[in-house]
């Protein structure tokens, strides 16, 4: 990956951190954002830090501003913002949580892409992944606006590959299930952590679906579900 300028979202996240350093090992020159993301948390010359708020139409353009006057353009695209809120059946789903479930997995995606897209389609090589959810393809009870959010996020993505393959750009979304994360970890306690998803493996795909080699896959929807499956 040297010499390629290369945006992760989600950067400081539990797994944005393992992406970030991935490419970073890979020789990339990295942006990292996040609302709170700061310089130090990433030890690298080639790592940059820039703060965004990517679930407003300006926070993502902004974003994008400052990486074309200071980069030219971008060549990557690794898209891990989102998360979770849920729990209750749809007829109990409030507001707020639906809300929540777009904004952060869905419109953030959206807004991004929009803004990003015309440096991604300059710099002439064009590799978008994201993050989406193995509840996106197989929701169950009591996270209908999470999956649907996710679920919004793949066709996003496979339209986005439709509409720029002509210019060589693919774009891919990776389905994980329960990923190890310290935030998971504290939160189930008890859970079977050996069926759950190694971040440093979803790290490793999305820096090879990046590189040249990932070059004939597009619009891929790539099921991660560790021992689980
Ligand atoms: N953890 C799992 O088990 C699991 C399973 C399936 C799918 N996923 C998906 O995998 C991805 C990564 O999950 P994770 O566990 O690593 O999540 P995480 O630790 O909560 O990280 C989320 C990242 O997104 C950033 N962020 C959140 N809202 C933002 C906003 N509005 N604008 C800019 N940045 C924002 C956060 O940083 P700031 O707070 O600094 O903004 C953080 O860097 C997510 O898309 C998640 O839905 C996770």
């Amino acid at each position: 990956m040297n010499g390629k300028i290369v945006l992760v979202t989600g950067a400081n996240g539990g797994l944005g951190t393992y992406v970030t350093k991935a490419f970073l090992e890979a020789g990339a020159t990295v942006v990292g954002t996040s609302r709170k993301i700061q310089q130090s948390e990433f030890n690298s010359p080639k790592f940059t830090a820039i703060a965004a708020e990517l679930s407003t139409s300006g926070g993502a353009q902004r974003l994008i501003d400052q990486i074309a006057s200071r980069f030219g353009n971008i060549d990557v695209l690794a898209h891990t913002v989102g998360g979770f809120a849920g729990g209750k059946p749809i007829a109990q789903t409030d507001d707020a949580t639906f809300q929540k479930m777009l904004d952060m997995n869905f419109t953030s995606a959206f807004y991004l892409l929009r803004a990003a897209l015309p440096a991604i389609r300059k710099a002439g090589y064009g590799r978008i992944v994201a993050i989406a959810s193995r509840a996106a393809v197989d929701p169950g009870p009591g996270v209908g606006a999470y999956s649907a959010s996710k679920a919004a996020l793949v066709s996003l993505l496979r339209t986005v590959a439709a509409e720029n393959k002509d210019a060589g750009i693919t774009a891919n979304v990776i389905l994980p299930g329960t990923i190890d994360t310290p935030a998971n970890r504290k939160a189930m306690p008890t859970a079977d952590v050996t069926k759950w998803v190694q971040p440093a493996n979803i790290a490793s795909l999305v820096v090879w679906l990046a590189s040249k080699a990932g070059v004939d896959f597009n619009g891929a929807v790539i099921p991660v579900y560790g021992k689980d499956a």
